[in-house]
């Protein structure tokens, strides 16, 4: 059984409102942070090891040391709540649930990064959710732990909520400031990092939804008891959304020491693949990290089982293993063709392109069109070893990471899958018909 921290009270009716959420502790952390100084939090974020929950798994502690304190200039928290990356909806989840505890999240970060002002910035597509955050944002104020002199400590913050516009680049940290100061979400070139010029180039910081909820348990048992759970450098719990080819889609909080055969197979997860099918392949971490067939998923290259952390899941490199990204895990069954999920991924990138950068720009419509003539039975062999090329060419050169996140789903396909694109264009009567999949297995 996973020891739960985040989703412990989640089944709780009415925890999404501020009495409820009281009553089973709910602020108990705020109350004892306003007891500590900021250097004093900070010590328990960097020693319970948290890494940010958005994807990237960057240190969390460390972000916050890096933030840059001038005099007289005001420093922000923005909480990245952006979540777009397909097959991720764990944020939303704990938005929609437990508001509060990204609320109180927010209220002990910002008093220990001396943020008096401090946004959320919420996806469009998420129309419901702007209302419940604000809502419990009237609570928290009502009951004095928001607005002037909380808890009488002297300590004062607002906090806004604002929403995006449907665009999956303002999910970028940098494309994030920009559209929250009111202009079009383009990436920035960095450095500057956000902790040195953020928002209105003051310094930031930007953390994702979970990370920022993360810190309430920390405070709460302290950064060191957090460390005890998990392993290695995935310390404390994670929130995993499973979707695709299994019985039990739904958000899962695992505590990183499970096998990713249990989280696939057991019922108190993923409950196995729908009628009795064989597992292809899967992607763990959102659309942007590689696919992996279903051997090196279950098994490293040494035949280990792989386990649902940072470090398991990209053991091997890009090669073999992925990442655990945002924690987006997405199944495969043996009936899914890979050329045609491939090229559902390649059409949603070019899309999102905000088209700063040439490669991103040209190469991401460019791999779309060439994965659709393959898929439609009308590409050759010169035209898989062009995606190859191009997405060679853009990994690595772009401003953002939107660039990669195009360029490593193609490579990874044609990397694991090679034979299958084959296939395609081998037998183009038959792809018009039925797809890879369905023939083969
Ligand atoms: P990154 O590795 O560039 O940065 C991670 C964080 O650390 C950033 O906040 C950055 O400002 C900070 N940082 C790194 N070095 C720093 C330094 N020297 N000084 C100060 N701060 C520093 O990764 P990024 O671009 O933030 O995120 C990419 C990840 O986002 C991808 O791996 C992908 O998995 C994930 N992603 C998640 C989505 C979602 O919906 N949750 C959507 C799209 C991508
Ligand atoms: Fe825009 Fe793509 Fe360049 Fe990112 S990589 S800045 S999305 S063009």
């Amino acid at each position: 059984m996973s020891k739960k921290l985040l989703l412990k009270d989640a089944h709780i009716e009415g925890i999404r409102y501020f009495d409820v959420y009281r009553k089973q502790g709910g602020y108990n952390a705020v109350e004892k942070a306003l007891k500590m100084t900021p250097e004093e939090i900070l010590e328990e974020v960097k020693t319970s090891g948290l890494r940010g929950r958005g994807g990237a798994g960057f240190p969390t502690g460390m972000k916050w040391s890096f933030l840059a304190k001038p005099e007289g200039v005001p420093r922000h928290l923005v909480v990245n709540a952006d979540e777009s990356e397909p097959g991720t909806f764990k944020d939303r989840y704990l938005m929609e649930y437990i508001p509060h505890l990204l609320i109180e999240g927010m209220i002990i970060s910002s008093f220990c990064l001396g943020s008096n002002a401090s946004y959320i910035y919420i996806r469009g597509e998420y129309s419901w959710i702007p209302d419940i955050l604000e809502q419990a944002i009237e609570e928290a104020k009502q009951a004095g732990f928001l607005g002037k002199n909380i808890l009488g400590t002297g300590f004062d913050l607002e906090i806004y909520v604002q929403r995006g516009a449907g665009a999956y680049i303002c999910g970028e940290e940098t494309a994030l400031l920009e559209s929250l100061e009111g202009r079009r979400g383009n990436p920035r070139l960095k450095p500057p990092f956000p902790a040195v010029k953020g928002l209105w180039e003051r310094p930031t910081v930007v953390n994702n939804v979970e990370s920022i909820a993360a810190v309430v348990p920390i405070i709460n048992i302290t950064g060191a008891e957090y460390a005890k759970i998990g392993v290695g450098r995935s310390t404390g719990t994670k929130l995993i959304s499973a979707c695709g080819n299994i019985n039990k889609p739904g958000v899962y909080e695992i505590d990183m020491t499970i096998t990713v055969e249990e989280f696939i197979y057991s019922d108190e997860y993923c409950g196995g693949i729908p009628n009795g099918k064989r597992l292809k392949a899967c992607i763990p971490g959102g659309s942007s990290v590689p696919i992996v067939p279903a051997n090196l998923l279950l098994r490293t290259i040494n035949g280990e089982p792989r386990y649902m952390n940072y470090e398991s899941l990209a053991d091997g490199g890009f090669a073999t293993g992925t990442m655990m990204g945002s924690g987006g895990f997405i199944v495969l069954d043996e009936d899914q063709s890979i050329v045609e999920h491939t090229m559902t991924l390649a059409r949603f990138y070019a899309h999102e392109s905000c088209g700063q950068c040439t490669p991103c720009r040209e190469g991401t419509p460019w791999m779309y069109k060439i994965l659709k003539k393959i898929h439609s039975g009308q590409g050759t062999m010169e035209d898989i070893d062009l995606l190859w090329d191009i997405q060679r060419k853009i990994e690595g050169n772009t401003i953002c990471p939107l660039g990669d996140a195009a360029a490593w789903p193609v490579a990874a396909a044609i990397r694991h899958f090679r034979d299958e694109f084959e296939w395609y264009v081998k037998n183009p009567e038959l792809s018009q018909k039925q797809n890879y999949g369905l023939a083969n297995y």
